[in-house]
């Protein structure tokens, strides 16, 4: 993994490898007491790394696999208290749960299972506390300041240090691929909210979950962001209007182009998530489209 050091209180930490969407990037803030934020380094990384930091919290943005399963092995391999968003806590306590409300609409339900139990260690969290946007963690970190950033997930939460200005963002999109929304508990509106929620905020630095650290052009990424969903839906529209049918639109890709040439099972997972974003912007088209919602985005450059 790699260590920056940000500022004299915060670390950013990454994975080596972020493949197979099963790692991402997070930060050790030593405040109060030690914070980790999103420490998904990987099964073999993360049991030494908890020893040797020994954190007192242990906190997530969302409950993605790729951000959460480190959870698992904060309890017995250090003493942090582990910190869930509220609204996502039957998706970290239970299986079933989680297993039906991703992959089950998708008749994917064996298949996903069998990739989140076996190779990605799902277990039940068993300890552990909840946040909400009125939580301050006033004992913990008193300067970090939790920003409600929900669409991603159903409740992802962004994590800001106001007094140097830096963002932890978590899966805000501010990555070459841009957004994703490719479970049915994600919504396109609720991103484009959450996004231009934080293109408000004064923000010098931010430090993302799969995109590396963002120093210049903040605006304009934001601005990326809102376009690349907004290109995706002109593109789906094209096609729609050239005959062009679901499947196909889908098989060539929304999120994922060259779906072909991946291995099972990730290339029906790949499918699946086309799927998923797909959908949610079918939806959104048959509303009126993105612009109906947010004029705002169509004067954005
Ligand atoms: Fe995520």
């Amino acid at each position: 993994m790699k260590r920056t050091k940000i500022t004299d209180n915060i670390t950013y930490v990454e994975p080596d490898s972020m493949a197979n969407f099963t790692t991402c990037a997070g930060i050790i803030v030593q405040s109060k007491k030690k914070v980790m934020i999103d420490m998904n380094m990987g099964s073999k990384e993360i049991s030494g790394l908890l020893e040797k930091e020994k954190p007192d919290a242990a906190i997530i943005t969302h409950y993605h696999l790729d951000h959460s399963i480190w959870t698992r092995h904060v309890n017995t391999c250090s003493d942090a208290v582990v910190f869930i968003p509220e609204a996502e806590e039957p998706y970290l306590t239970s299986l079933d749960f989680v297993i039906e409300h991703t992959a089950g609409p998708f008749g994917m339900s064996e298949k996903w299972k069998d990739f989140v139990v076996k190779r990605l260690g799902y277990e039940p969290l068993n300890e552990y506390q909840c946040y909400n946007e009125q939580t301050t963690l006033k004992d913990i970190a008193p300067e970090i300041v939790l920003v409600r950033t929900p669409g991603h997930s159903p409740s992802h939460t962004s994590f800001y240090f106001p007094d140097e200005k830096i963002l932890f963002s978590g899966d805000m999109g501010l990555d070459h691929f841009g957004p994703w929304y490719g479970w049915t508990d994600c919504n396109i509106k609720q991103i484009v909210e959450s996004i231009l929620r934080l293109d408000g905020m004064d923000i010098k630095l931010i430090l993302t979950s799969h995109g590396g650290a963002l120093k210049k052009r903040i605006q304009s990424s934001w601005v990326n962001c809102i376009h690349q969903i907004q290109q995706r839906e002109e593109k789906i529209i094209k096609k729609l209007e050239t005959g062009i049918s679901k499947q196909k639109i889908i098989q060539q890709g929304v999120f994922y182009s060259d779906k072909k040439k991946v291995k099972e099972p990730m290339r029906s997972f790949l499918n699946m998530w086309d799927t998923a974003m797909y959908n949610h912007h079918e939806s959104l088209i048959n509303e009126g489209g993105l612009v109906k919602y947010f004029p705002q985005i169509m004067g954005m450059s």
